[in-house]
């Protein structure tokens, strides 16, 4: 079987063969086993009836079928499943629909299309490898001063946002890393945050996120390295694993995030006093005072008289971020933009919106606070930041609100609508 003249119109250029068969590729896995050997059948496998899954896929791999055959082949039921599988939305209609939403949906995947924008960013739907390698990527190229993202984690369990497991997650990531450091200025940042992972049924903490961060940084064709590792600390965060810390009582909470920082230079773009943080009321009332204690310390830092004493708006940020206070008698010190959206009214907000339209919030939203730290500290109004596991657009929408540009790529429909919810309307344009 050929692929038809209508393919190639439906798939932009004629020459993108490869990637169209990843598509088949990708509608034959999701497909069950007699779907498959009535495939084989037309297409005249021999010794179909004793081929397992795996068998039969190879062999159609090499029968040439275009997708509208492979599609049109499964019944209108069994095509919900398939767009299911492969996360799209289609309508529930009849067969012609079905298929072209299913047809539609990867090759959004593929090319990226754009679902909304404001006169700062565009929110494209499609895989960010493969969008970011296609034309989107190529006018980045050069161009991106941050890429902010939290990438799907590695989770043992799969989370509705799906997520590769185990080695395959480290090469993932890792394979991203010459495509982001290409798409960055040169004095441009990378900044990736990543939860904890525990190994499945164990109270064992497991290394994969170390893993697949330092084969991240290593990649040899990114040339990227450390400028500085974070962690986020959520005071708040509810006890878990919950089976070896509310259960059986032998762990305690886990409750923060890695964060690292890398660049292509050793010096990219940062200034730590655009994020200074409020002065505590002891260093207030020194500075109020004039005087403190000069001479050497315990630690052997030598306090010269005159040192502490200058006001510089506030004191340099550490690289725990705290976003909300441990301790309710203590206001939370963070630079002023952070703490902006760092208090729960922006969240608040948001949630209030999902809810009037009967939506469940991202699961593994990026703390607003944690966003707004880094665009501040490593981005000028104007830049441009990007998002490649945008989800309901937690980075584009303080990028925006701080007079950045952004541009953020999602696999998942359903999360293009909460990002949607973050704009007004008379602010926003959807396609
Ligand atoms: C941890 S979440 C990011 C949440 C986001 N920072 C927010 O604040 O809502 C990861 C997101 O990546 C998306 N995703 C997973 N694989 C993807 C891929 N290959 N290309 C684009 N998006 C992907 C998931 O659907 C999910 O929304």
């Amino acid at each position: 079987m050929t692929r038809s003249a209508s393919d190639h119109v439906a798939y932009g250029k004629a020459d993108d063969v490869h990637v169209v068969e990843d598509d088949v590729s990708s509608v034959l896995a999701s497909l069950k086993v007699p779907q498959l050997k009535c495939l084989a059948h037309r297409c005249d496998v021999p010794k179909v009836s004793s081929l397992t899954k795996s068998k039969l896929l190879a062999a159609l791999k090499n029968s040439s079928l275009d997708l509208h055959q492979v599609l049109q082949s499964v019944k209108l039921e069994d095509l919900f499943s398939v767009a299911d599988a492969l996360k799209i939305n289609v309508p529930k209609r009849n067969k012609a629909d079905v298929v072209s939403g299913i047809v539609q949906g990867l090759v959004d995947r593929r090319l990226g299309r754009l679902d909304h924008e404001t006169h700062l960013g565009k929110y494209y739907l499609g895989e960010s490898g493969k969008v970011l390698h296609g034309e989107i990527g190529a006018n980045l190229e050069g161009k991106v001063n941050l890429i902010l993202t939290s990438p799907p984690f590695p989770l043992n369990k799969k989370k509705k946002y799906g997520n590769f497991r185990g080695d395959e997650y480290r090469q993932w990531l890792s394979q991203l890393a010459p495509l982001f450091s290409k798409l960055l200025a040169p004095d441009g940042s990378i900044v990736i945050e990543l939860g904890n992972a525990w190994e499945h049924g164990r109270p064992v903490q497991s290394l994969l996120h170390l893993h697949a961060l330092i084969d991240f940084v290593e990649n040899e064709e990114a040339n990227l390295r450390l400028c500085q590792q974070f962690v986020c600390y959520n005071p708040a965060r509810l006890p878990g694993p919950a089976q070896w810390v509310t259960i059986k009582r032998t762990r305690v909470t886990d409750s923060f995030t890695q964060v690292w920082w890398m660049a292509k230079s050793d010096w990219p773009k940062a200034d730590n006093r655009r994020v200074l943080r409020p002065y505590s009321d002891s260093m207030n009332s020194l500075l109020a005072r004039g005087q403190y204690n000069s001479g050497d310390r315990p630690s052997e830092h030598k306090i010269s008289d005159t040192g502490f004493l200058a006001n510089h708006g506030g004191s340099i940020m550490p690289n725990v971020l705290e976003l909300e206070s441990s301790d309710l008698n203590e206001a939370i010190r963070l630079p002023q933009n952070t703490l902006r959206f760092a208090n729960t009214q922006s969240n608040d907000d948001f949630h209030r919106r999902c809810k009037t339209a009967g939506i469940v919030p991202h699961p593994a939203r990026m703390p607003a606070g944690l966003a707004a730290f880094f665009i501040e500290f490593l981005t000028e109004p104007g830049d441009l930041v990007l998002d490649p596991f945008g989800g309901s657009n937690t980075t584009g929408y303080v990028s925006e609100q701080m007079d950045r540009r952004w541009i953020a790529v999602e696999a998942d429909r359903q999360y293009a609508l909460q990002s949607r919810l973050r704009f007004p309307d008379d602010k926003l344009k959807t396609y």
